[in-house]
């Protein structure tokens, strides 16, 4: 098996005015390819902190962290920009989508940023949103659709660049628990039929286990 991700002795801190808070105290984790993890863990463990520091959306104070051989500490800005677009989708609770945008134009959005040209991106984006469902939701705005719609759309953009990996904080966590299995059997098929490796943090024991394996954190340190 491939390792695709692999995290030793992880370490960030959070300074918080005089008060150092450790919210990684030495996490070493590694990931397979083709892998769906999930991150379980009490408020405030860390997970949060976990997921964004192997998404490349913040920096870490020491340790190591090893993407498909890319050492992400060492890449600048504009290659954790790139390593984000192309590498990696982020699913949030709070689905994180731009309110005065359609779904279609929601999903198509990292494409424009990737500079594919617009022919292109019309028939990609469309092809995605049918495939999370969502063929007749396209020109409807987030407001104008439910959780699992608006959550549906989130995975679309995740999906849209091509990704290896797929991350989700809390995927689940603001919709009904129907909804919620609707969007984990997603994943799943993501992961399943597409090969995507899939790390998701959740508190629900009925939602982790959808994953191959289930890791358990505690005030920073990976406990199982
Ligand atoms: N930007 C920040 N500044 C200061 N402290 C932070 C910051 N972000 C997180 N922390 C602290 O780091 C620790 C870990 O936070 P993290 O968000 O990773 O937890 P979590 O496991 O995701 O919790 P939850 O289940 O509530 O989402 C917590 O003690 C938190 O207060
Ligand atoms: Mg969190």
């Amino acid at each position: 098996m491939t390792k695709t991700i692999t995290v030793t002795d992880l370490v960030r801190r959070y300074s918080l005015g005089e008060v150092l808070v450790t919210a990684l105290n030495g996490v070493s984790v590694s990931i397979e390819q083709g892998e769906f993890v999930s991150i379980m863990g009490t408020s405030g463990s860390g997970k949060s902190t976990l997921l964004n520091l192997i998404g490349g959306l913040d920096r870490f104070d020491s340790g190591k962290i090893i993407v498909d051989e890319l050492d992400i500490a060492s890449l600048d800005e504009n290659e954790l920009a790139r390593y984000r677009r192309e590498k990696i989708g982020f699913i949030f609770q709070s689905y994180n989508l731009i309110p005065t945008l359609t779904a279609l134009q929601n999903v198509e959005l990292p494409l424009i940023f990737a500079g594919v040209p617009r022919n292109d991106r019309l028939s990609k984006t469309e092809q995605i949103l049918r495939a999370v469902g969502l063929e007749k939701r396209m020109h409807h705005r987030p407001t104008e659709m439910s959780g699992g719609e608006q959550q549906r759309v989130a995975i679309g953009r995740a999906l849209i660049n091509g990704p290896s990996i797929i991350l989700g904080d809390e995927p689940t966590g603001n919709l009904d628990s129907k909804t919620g299995e609707e969007i984990m059997k997603l994943l799943t098929w993501m992961n399943k039929e597409n090969g995507l490796t899939v790390v998701m943090v959740t508190h629900d024991p009925e939602k982790a286990s959808y994953a191959d394996r289930t890791i358990l954190i505690k005030d920073g340190r990976i406990i199982d």
